[in-house]
């Protein structure tokens, strides 16, 4: 640690002796009630009975069903609104302009069980001025419904302002996902929430704590900095301000810049959660930050993994999880460190491999009788960084559900790199090309069309009807990479430095999950099986894939085109083109 950010940190740690907030909870997070003690337990989160219609998934269980064909057809539908907003806040002391859903920094929880059907009517109400939005289901599969995706230019055209857009869905997968706007870099802004979906675990436990955000925090709006690293001779290298554990971290106002005179306030207040001593809680893990790579800990407890993304996993302790932007990890945690009025530090650090002028969250845990008004004592775990931002080691995730992986039908390589056009701007290329979406042509829409010759700046790769397909990833850049695919759930074959030597781990039963970290320098080797459809493969950084770091696989064309795009999708283009007759769309960005 830096001597500089040693003395910040210490600063905050030491002024923490009360945890009484100077902020109320509408300035910090709006109608969020995540991080506080007023979150009810019941009726969210319950386990004995996690939502009426009690456990629709019967005999099914995490290790004996193969989800990706055996989910249940509950016949139920859990219906949400969503309305997307300007407002301000000040999560962390400092106030800024946000874009929130429904009010609230973190955004509403989506709640179902598995195989339920879920619908969210998401409105634009981004004015003064207006902005296009779009929602994308992080992690579902969306199988035989590839429209439903979320990502614009590629599955359908931007929500246009004061255009509402009714996405529906199958949870097809189970356990914890978030979702996220999609168009441009919006989502770091505040346009993110949790989901839960409930499903059967072999793991029991008694209480589930429900979700806990992970999300590194600036200052600047995201229209800003992207246009910071954008312009010619623009920086790539961006700072993150602060650190959040459910929207919550306070700030040392006295390293505002002079001249600066935005609100801010110290001790603004951090997120609380109270544990039953003696019991077994399910803490639900999500990295929703725009870079930062987490390492998530909490003092004087070890945890067990129980699920990393949408995988149940043989469980497996550790003191420390690591989270690169996009990833979720499940654990569980016992109250046994202690007597009921124990208290504890939650600790989430950026890891050193991350630009952060503060990479430091706090939260507390109390036992059931702890003063709540007092901070906690205890001491940090001190395990160190390995610096290189990967995720633990492969060998050590091992799917519930063994699947192993088959020959692959055909492999591509695609090489990472970092380069400045002839314009001077800093781009990313993945598979040599840096991307640009066309925001009012899908790909998605194109294919189901029949056509499949796209320009080359919009990186399509057209996979045909090849039912397996590997992806050796070659980052030829220092730094490392959270890449994520759209309607996946990707073998994880192989991840290090350097070249892959082509051996893969466990292949009776490799790791499967959404996002997997590439190191810097390193490799990655995923597979998935064909789910036909048209879907981004990206660095979840937001600032990369705004700056190009993204592709579109084209998977099984043949069934896409015998599909039927629904109406209401298709109309997101109609009001997209009324749109833009009449306003300046300032893509400087990839536009996803
Ligand atoms: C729409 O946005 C405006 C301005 O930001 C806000 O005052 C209004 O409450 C929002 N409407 C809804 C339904 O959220
Ligand atoms: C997180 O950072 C704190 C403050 O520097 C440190 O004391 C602690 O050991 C770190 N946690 C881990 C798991 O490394
Ligand atoms: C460089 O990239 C930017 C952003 O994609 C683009 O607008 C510009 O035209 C490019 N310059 C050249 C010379 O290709
Ligand atoms: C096929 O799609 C591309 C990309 O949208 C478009 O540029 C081209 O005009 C289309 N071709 C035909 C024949 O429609
Ligand atoms: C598999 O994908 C490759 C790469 O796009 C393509 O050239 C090939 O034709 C595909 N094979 C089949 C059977 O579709």
């Amino acid at each position: 640690m830096g001597s500089l950010l040693g003395a910040l940190l210490g600063g905050i740690v030491s002024e923490v002796t009360s945890l009484i907030g100077s902020l109320g909870q509408q300035q910090t997070n709006g109608l969020s009630l995540l991080g506080t003690l007023l979150l009810p337990i019941i009726p969210f989160f319950l386990t004995n009975n996690p939502l009426p219609n009690g456990f629709p998934w019967g005999l099914l269980t995490d290790s004996a069903t193969n989800p990706y064909v055996d989910y249940p057809r509950t016949g139920v539908t859990r219906t949400f609104d969503f309305t997307i907003s300007r407002g301000f806040l000040a999560p962390d002391g400092y106030q800024r302009p946000v874009l929130l859903v429904n009010g609230a920094f973190p955004g509403p929880l989506i709640e179902a069980n598995w195989g339920d059907k879920i619908i969210v009517n998401v409105h634009n109400n981004i004015t003064g001025p207006e902005e296009p939005t779009s929602m994308h289901w992080h992690g579902f599969l969306q199988q035989g419904m590839p429209w439903e995706d979320g990502a614009p230019g590629v599955t359908q055209c931007p929500i246009s302002p004061r255009k509402s857009l009714k996405y529906e869905f199958v949870a097809s997968l189970y356990g914890t996902a978030w979702y996220h706007a999609h168009y441009s870099a919006q989502y770091s802004a505040g346009v993110q929430g949790p989901i839960i979906v409930h499903g059967p675990t072999k793991s029991k436990y008694d209480i589930d704590i429900g979700p806990i955000i992970l999300s590194d925090w600036y200052h600047l709006a995201y229209f800003d900095i992207i246009k910071g690293i954008l312009l010619p001779g623009g920086n790539p290298r961006v700072f993150s301000d602060n650190n959040l554990i459910n929207g919550k971290m306070n700030f040392d106002c006295s390293t505002v810049a002079a001249g600066d005179n935005t609100p801010c306030t110290n001790n603004a207040g951090l997120s609380k959660f109270k544990l039953q001593t003696g019991k077994k809680h399910r803490l639900r893990l999500i990295n929703s930050g725009a870079d930062g790579v987490q390492r998530f800990s909490i003092d004087g407890h070890t945890m067990t993994v129980i699920a990393e993304d949408l995988t149940p996993v043989e469980p497996y302790n550790t003191p420390v999880v690591t989270l690169g932007v996009g990833q979720r990890t499940d654990v569980l945690v016992t109250a046994n460190a202690g007597g009921p009025k124990s208290a504890f530090w939650m600790r989430s650090n950026l890891t050193s491999c991350t630009s952060a002028r503060q990479p430091y969250a706090l939260a507390a845990v109390y036992y059931d009788q702890a003063d709540t008004s007092k901070a906690p004592t205890s001491n940090a775990w001190n395990v160190p960084d390995p610096g290189n931002c990967a995720n633990s080691d492969l060998s050590i995730s091992k799917p519930l559900y063994p699947m192993a992986v088959p020959d692959p039908a055909f492999t591509q390589t695609m090489v990472i790199d970092f380069f400045r056009n002839a314009s001077n701007i800093a781009l990313w290329r993945l598979g040599g090309v840096s991307a640009r979406v066309d925001l009012s042509s899908p790909s998605l829409f194109d294919v189901n069309q029949g056509n499949l010759s796209f320009p080359i700046e919009q990186n399509v790769l057209n996979f045909g009807s090849n039912s397996s397909v590997r992806i050796v990833v070659n980052n030829k850049s220092p730094t490392a990479h959270p890449m994520h695919l759209h309607g996946h759930n990707f073998y994880v074959l192989h991840e290090g430095d350097g070249d892959w030597d082509g051996s893969i781990v466990r292949p009776s039963n490799p790791m499967r999950r959404d996002v997997q970290q590439v190191r810097g320098g390193g490799h990655l080797v995923i597979q998935f099986d064909a789910n036909p459809g048209v879907w981004p493969f990206h660095c979840h950084i937001a600032w990369h894939a705004a700056g190009g770091f993204l592709s579109v696989f084209v998977v099984e064309p043949d069934k896409v085109q015998q599909m039927h795009i629904p109406d209401t999708i298709q109309q997101t283009c109609r009001d997209w083109s009324a749109w833009t007759a009449v306003n300046v769309v300032d893509q400087i960005d990839s536009g996803a």
